[in-house]
């Protein structure tokens, strides 16, 4: 009973810490409870550095400090609690799945909020500020209740290697104009061109457009090279900010909206499962926005993720017909589970809010599901069967898989 008690406890400080969602008005009563603790802490920490206000109001800064890092440890401790409820981890025994849990970056970032207040007490710093660098890491806290600041770490995510090949191209200008510069001034302003080390603190000042003015150049031929320097600088500088605008912007608008609680709820399949499981489910769910007339699947594509359709209606282009599916209904269920291809075009008839469930989640929904993965498999054989098919209209694969759609000749069977 006690145990019940206790399972039943876990799961609402799973629902509370780590799900979330408009629906649920205590987690977002938590999460504003602990975006001001960052805000109060971190304005405090900027204040206590103020010699008058800091001096005057020591004991009120040391109690905030102790108060937030108390909050947090406790916040920490819950979370890692709870780590075995999340979804990815609970196929892992319970301490293999917090230590896991304990190693991403998010429970680092929470780790680091309290540990070095404590840490400094333990130690007895009577100072905290010199501890003022971590404390102000307590700013990173914030980007875990930003759905923004995910967004903007996921366009950074995405655009790595785009961004490590401008950072190299950027050493290489770097290089190249301290080089060039130490080569022309070194004998005339040796203090400030002498080496190449030297002549780069100029070029890093020069490419950034900074230009402190504290090194410049004397001859005519330094002259020159500063201008070309600086018109690269210009144009190195435009090409990160690009990529990251452009993805920010993209990934901004695929999350257009949210999927919820109630969203999943609604879909006929999901109706049999607990409060709780469709809140696993729907944080499995990506959102996806498509126009009308807009092609979401396409014959013969390899297959990534399924659908679930929030709103609107969507038009299957099954040879000799087209099936329309709307709200509840979900649909690019059977190349995920043949690992095969696209058997039909799919396009949006009206403006649709689509649920994306990638192949891998399918996989693990039908795990810890299997009721439902039985039913999509169901949905799945009776659109096989219904799909009248001509020989012309077999994939390739179909072909040679010996999967014969003419041996059903109305594909009713
Ligand atoms: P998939 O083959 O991955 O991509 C096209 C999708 O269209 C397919 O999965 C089904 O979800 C859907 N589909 C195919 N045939 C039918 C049908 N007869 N009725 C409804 N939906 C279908």
């Amino acid at each position: 009973m006690r145990d019940r008690r206790g399972q039943t406890l876990k799961r609402r400080a799973y629902d509370l810490l780590e799900v979330g969602g408009a629906e649920d008005g205590a987690a977002r009563a938590v999460e504003r409870v602990l975006v001001v603790l960052v805000v109060v802490n971190l304005v405090a920490v900027l204040l206590e550095t103020v010699p008058e206000i800091g001096g005057r109001h020591a004991l009120l800064f040391t109690a905030i400090e102790v108060g937030t890092a108390a909050v947090f440890a406790v916040e920490y401790a819950v979370r890692v609690w709870v780590a075995t409820l999340h979804l990815p981890l609970a196929r892992l025994s319970p301490t293999r799945a917090r230590l896991t849990y304990m190693a991403g970056p998010g429970a680092i970032i929470d780790l680091l909020s309290f540990a070095p207040t404590v840490l400094g007490f333990a130690l007895g710093f009577s100072d905290v500020n010199v501890l003022v660098v971590f404390r102000l890491l307590r700013f990173l806290k914030l980007a875990r209740y930003s759905p923004g600041m995910h967004s903007l770490m996921t366009a950074l995510r995405t655009e790595r290697r785009a961004l490590v090949a401008t950072a190299v191209l950027m050493l290489g200008l770097i290089l190249t104009a301290a080089t060039l510069m130490y080569l022309i001034e070194r004998h005339g302003q040796p203090e400030r061109f002498g080496s190449i080390p030297l002549a780069m603190y100029w070029a890093v000042t020069t490419l950034t457009t900074v230009g402190y003015g504290d090194a410049v150049p004397l001859t005519a031929a330094g002259k020159l090279l500063a201008g070309a320097t600086m018109l690269a600088g210009l144009c190195m500088f435009a090409l990160p900010v690009g990529i990251i605008a452009t993805a920010f912007s993209r990934e901004i608008h695929t999350r257009d909206f949210v999927v919820t609680w109630g969203m999943v709820a609604r879909v006929p399949i999901f109706q049999q499962l607990q409060a709780a499981e469709i809140t696993e489910v729907t944080r499995l769910l990506r959102a996806q926005t498509v126009a009308a007339g807009g092609l979401i699947v396409r014959r013969g594509d390899p297959a990534l993720a399924m659908y679930f359709i929030a709103s609107g209606t969507v038009e299957v282009d099954v040879p000799g017909q087209a099936v329309r599916l709307g709200e509840g209904a979900f649909f690019g269920e059977m190349a995920l589970l043949r690992k095969g291809r696209r058997s039909a075009d799919v396009v949006a008839v009206t403006a649709c809010r689509l649920m994306v469930l990638e192949a891998a989640d399918l996989a693990m929904l039908t795990v810890r599901q299997p009721e439902i993965g039985a039913h999509i498999r169901a949905v799945a054989e009776a659109r096989r069967r219904a799909a009248p098919r001509a020989r012309g209209d077999l994939l390739p694969e179909e072909l040679q898989s010996g999967e014969r759609g003419r041996d059903e000749p109305d594909g009713r069977g």
